[in-house]
């Protein structure tokens, strides 16, 4: 049945309101989608189990809603490293909102930072302080020290568990990978940890080029390999997180993060064509016709971008998941009603994940996750 049912006492389910969720166009969809009104609504049950929304909506397939899912922030786990590199761990946790909310999508529980180790770049990520590189590199012999990365070797908890999860999921919602894209890597490891004018890369972007394209081409090297990893072991999806390249100017990210996007995204498409790549950066808008250039099928939009005004200029051929601002699930349940349905409008039918324009923030009412949810799964088009 229905996601509803997991989290238990919901009575009604409320229709959306927005003025493009006509009666007609909602009921005229595929037959065994109809939903009984003033009833419980039919989950899509053959899609699902063939193949999950998340993928059929990537791909232009004519879907009866947007697939949802959410990511968590950080802030709630002690001791990072040890539960990001256990498998059961990561399994228990990956799965935690799957179990409570039935989302379209399950994201593994790891970190961007995840395979830094195997590249010879010792880190922790210490509670209230966020990630701490121990040895920030600055010269070329420092980069001349970095490993190309293994993953079968360095991280083969990340395969097994996405080897798990993909079990248990069994298609009814996709096994979601993740990845950091090269240039916010080199943030990390040359800022030694999270930063706030991102003065040292950009020193060595601008004094030392030769240095951080160095440092870049072994990261997207090594991000291909982990990406292509995550899909034969479970991944249906990668999430590529170039978080930190809007710290860039549009001329510097077109020579320093732009190039190394758009290898990895040709490398990955050569050997897994049908991998849905999403990218995501934050306060992209600056961005975003050259995010499209990358190639990747998915742009993840934040929400200082128009959901219409993204989608327009993107264009017709790349999906768009986003966007709602993390902050609305602070606000009461019909403005959470109103704002994902405004989304789900602009966004348009079809090529369309939704999903908030960041993690959920810490704090946020577990009840109104659970809204978000099951508004996000009542939508037809
Ligand atoms: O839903 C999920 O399970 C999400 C899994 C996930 C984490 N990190 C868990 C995490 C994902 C997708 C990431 C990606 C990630 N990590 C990004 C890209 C996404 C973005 O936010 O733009 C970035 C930039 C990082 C780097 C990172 N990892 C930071 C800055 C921090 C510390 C943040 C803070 O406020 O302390 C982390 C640690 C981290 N990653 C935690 C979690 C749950 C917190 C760990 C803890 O509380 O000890």
């Amino acid at each position: 049945m229905a996601c509803i049912h997991s989290y238990g006492s919901i009575a009604s389910i409320s229709l959306p309101t927005s003025p493009s969720f006509s009666p007609r166009s909602r009921c005229a969809y595929k037959p065994r989608f109809l939903c009984a009104l003033g009833g419980s609504v039919a989950e899509p049950q053959v899609a699902s189990v063939a193949e999950p929304l998340l993928l059929n909506a990537v791909r232009g397939d004519d879907v009866e809603r947007p697939p949802v899912w959410l990511m968590r922030q950080a802030g709630r786990y002690p001791s990072f490293r040890e539960r990001s590199e256990n498998v059961d761990l990561i399994v228990e946790i990956s799965l935690q909102p799957w179990k409570v909310f039935k989302p379209d999508g399950v994201i593994l529980f790891s970190d961007i930072l995840t395979p830094l180790s195997g590249m010879n770049i010792p880190f922790d990520i210490v509670k209230g302080k966020g990630p701490v590189i121990f040895d920030p590199l600055y010269t070329a012999d420092d980069v001349d020290q970095v490993r190309e990365f293994v993953p079968q070797e360095s991280v083969p908890y990340v395969g097994e568990a996405l080897t798990i999860l993909r079990k248990e999921v069994d298609n009814k919602a996709a096994v979601l990978g993740f990845v950091g894209a090269p240039f916010t890597l080199a943030s990390y490891v040359v800022e030694g940890g999270s930063s706030k004018h991102f003065s040292k890369i950009k020193r060595l972007a601008f004094s030392q080029p030769k240095v951080l394209h160095a440092l870049l081409q072994k990261f997207t090297t090594s991000m291909t390999k982990y990406i292509r990893y995550q899909a034969d072991n479970g991944a249906q999806a990668v999430q590529i997180f170039d978080s930190w390249a809007t710290e860039l100017s549009p001329v510097d990210f077109e020579e320093f993060s732009l190039p190394y996007l758009k290898q990895i995204v040709d490398a990955v498409k050569e050997t897994h064509p049908d991998l849905p790549l999403i990218l995501y950066a934050s306060g992209s808008g600056g961005l975003l016709e050259r995010l499209a250039l990358t190639g990747v099928d998915v742009v993840s939009l934040d929400w200082t971008v128009d959901m219409a005004e993204g989608r327009r200029r993107l264009g017709p051929n790349i999906a768009v998941q986003g966007n709602v601002d993390p902050g609305v699930l602070f606000g009461s349940k019909e403005f959470i009603t109103r704002r994902i349905n405004d989304t789900v409008r602009k966004a348009g039918r079809g090529k369309h994940i939704l999903n908030l324009g960041h993690g959920i923030v810490v704090g946020t009412p577990e009840e109104n996750v659970a809204h978000f949810f099951e508004v996000a799964k009542d939508i037809r088009y």
